[in-house]
């Protein structure tokens, strides 16, 4: 079966295909901190560009603290229209509903294929199929769009500038955080090069018989230097905060933020990036929009001279991107189980 969305079509099911049993996700929904005592750290973006330095300073060290403490935040205030937001949600459902032969000339092809849909995160390898279908879509350095939907690529195109500047923004507010030049990351990492690399993500997560054996996407951390995401209103998204899942609920309209393995690379692990999942539930088809923001694919990243005490003291071997998502993509996900292949052992 080519989707997750298809199966449901076709069939009515009343229990979850075997296959897809991940086993009993119940059990760890009982850490979820349900009341939270802290709360995700919100992050006024308008504050982060303000000419006020009091001001910018302030946000630069909530910055700072929220990739700390949880690797992970919320993005209001950042410019971006809702118009645009919805639009990008819309032309993504679009694709995903169309007729299978359409979207089949993108089917089950090669990480650097620039257009690529799918179901489950590597189907050929994972021994449990994941309750969800997705798009990835290359779209910087080259920019690609699917032609149908007709309205897709126009609107794709504005969403990934819109979210590239944020990602650069965000990443002289995390550089100063760090005690670092305003421009390190942008400048070192080629971040506002013409070859810096995004991949856009969009999740579908249909209506699932029982939501409680099944999993959209498993822990797992990203692999780039920041994730922006965003959803249709439906929740799912968890993450991992001091040991215990803590569900997103995203205010109206804000982005949500998390490091990626990069970030923990370049920062010697003082960012880490953030382990998170994807639930499912039994009434409506969450879908999330994602763009993945790396350096050019074949720039080594290895971690900052400035963030090492001394030769002693570097935790994570050097890679380039492309060799990391080639790690990324060669086998099923799973935690950090691609990022702990580069660490010194200490
Ligand atoms: C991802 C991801 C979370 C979500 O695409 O890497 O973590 O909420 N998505 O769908
Ligand atoms: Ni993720």
């Amino acid at each position: 079966m080519f989707s997750v969305k298809e199966l449901v079509e076709s069939v009515s099911l009343t229990s979850l295909p075997s296959n897809y049993i991940f086993g009993n996700t119940e059990s760890d929904r009982h850490c979820l901190l349900m009341e939270p005592e802290e709360t995700v750290p919100i992050i006024d973006f308008s504050l982060l560009t303000s000419h006020d330095p009091h001001q910018r300073s302030k946000t630069i060290t909530q910055l700072g603290n929220a990739c700390l403490d949880w690797g992970f935040f919320m993005v209001i205030n950042h410019g971006v229209a809702e118009t645009l937001r919805d639009e990008m949600v819309r032309e993504t459902e679009s694709f995903f509903d169309l007729r299978g032969d359409e979207k089949k000339q993108y089917a089950g092809k090669k990480l650097f294929d620039p257009i690529r849909c799918g179901t489950s995160f590597n189907a050929n390898v994972d021994k449990t199929l994941l309750w969800r279908d997705y798009l990835k879509i290359h779209v910087h350095p080259h920019f690609n769009a699917p032609s149908k939907p007709y309205g897709l690529s126009k609107v794709l195109r504005e969403y990934c500038e819109k979210t590239r500047e944020m990602a650069s923004e965000l990443l002289r507010g995390i550089s100063e955080s760090l005690g670092l030049e305003e421009r390190y990351i942008n400048e070192k990492l080629g971040v506002e090069s013409s070859e810096s690399h995004q991949l856009f993500v969009a999740n579908m997560y249909p209506p699932c018989p029982q939501p409680e054996l099944a999993m959209g996407l498993p822990p797992h951390s990203d692999h780039g230097l920041l994730t922006i995401l965003m959803q249709n209103g439906i929740q799912g998204l968890q993450v991992m905060h001091k040991g215990k899942w803590v569900l997103i609920n995203p205010l109206p309209n804000s982005f949500l933020v998390n490091t990626g393995d990069h970030m923990e690379i370049l920062t010697n692990g003082k960012y880490k990036s953030v382990v998170h999942r994807a639930v499912v539930n039994n009434k409506s088809t969450r879908i999330s929009i994602g763009t993945a923001h790396g350096p050019p694919l074949d720039t080594p990243v290895s971690p900052a001279k400035e963030l090492v005490a001394d030769d002693a003291g570097q935790a994570y071997l050097g890679i380039t991107y492309r060799n990391y998502l080639e790690l990324q993509q060669s086998k099923s996900l799973s935690g950090k189980s691609c990022l702990d292949r580069l660490r010194f052992s200490m």
